[in-house]
């Protein structure tokens, strides 16, 4: 019922050359599954080529991360509207590497989502606790504050479009996946505290993904849990191959 969703979160690899490679290797495979949603999500620098590239092919494009401001003297910083001349239909708001290492707080989180969502940019939310929160027993209390904080003040009809994106930080490029069946406990806690507040018909039909060394080996294992509908992958999404069979992967036509 849920289309799944692979994507590809490049974060600062692969410049322009390499992108171009990347993708040309990609699409020698063929055009994205229409059972399955495919994000490329390069940095700032490869998205006019990708967006260009990928036109007709299913693919679709997301960025990394957008400014909550509309335009203005904000240095650094690239806009919704930037992002929408493109064709970036997807964004990355609140990775843990913008939480840890930029301090991006919560507040700051709940805004960009505000901004994505008043604008049309499908917000892919990313939430995730560290080891320390994981073996103090609060992974669901950080989570829970972390999801509650990001959509307050929204509506139902305004997050109809959001992707919720769990990601523990001690699984991301660590090699050290979450387990599937803890991965699925996450993912199915977020759902019910959803519908709690929701209502069922969304929580029923919003994607929630699993990241943190997800690769072509193990996606399956996440796939087969009823409340994980993709991944979010690092590390194994820029080889044109790897993000390929992760597609085949998970497509189910
Ligand atoms: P890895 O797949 O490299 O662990 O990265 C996950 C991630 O942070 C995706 O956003």
């Amino acid at each position: 019922m849920r289309k799944p969703i692979v994507a590809g979160n490049w974060k600062m690899n692969l410049k322009l050359s390499q992108a171009k490679e990347m993708v040309e290797e990609l699409l020698s495979f063929g055009n994205c599954p229409e059972s399955v949603e495919a994000i490329l999500i390069p940095n700032y620098l490869c998205l006019p080529l990708l967006s260009e590239k990928l036109k007709g092919t299913g693919y679709e494009l997301g960025a990394q991360n957008m400014s909550s401001e509309d335009q203005g003297a904000f240095t650094g910083e690239i806009s919704w509207d930037m992002l929408k001349e493109i064709g970036v239909s997807y964004c990355i708001i609140g990775h843990s590497e913008r939480r840890t290492i930029y301090l991006e707080n919560n507040s700051q989180i709940e805004k960009k989502l505000k901004k994505a969502v008043e604008t049309g940019i499908k917000p892919i939310l990313c939430v995730g606790e560290s080891l320390e929160k994981r073996q103090a027993g609060e992974a669901k209390k950080r989570i829970e504050g972390q999801v509650h904080r990001a959509l307050v003040g929204l509506d139902k009809d305004a997050i109809q479009d959001l992707v919720i994106a769990y990601e523990p930080i001690w699984a991301i490029g660590s090699g050290q996946a979450a387990t599937p069946e803890d991965a699925e406990d996450m993912c199915r806690t977020i759902r019910e505290w959803v519908e709690k507040d929701y209502g069922s018909d969304l929580a029923d039909k919003m994607r929630i993904l699993y990241g943190g060394s997800v690769k072509p080996e193990n996606i399956a294992d996440f796939m087969k849990k009823e409340n994980i509908d993709g991944a979010l992958v690092g590390g194994a999404s820029l080889k044109a191959k790897d993000f390929h069979q992760m597609i085949e992967e998970v497509r189910n036509d």
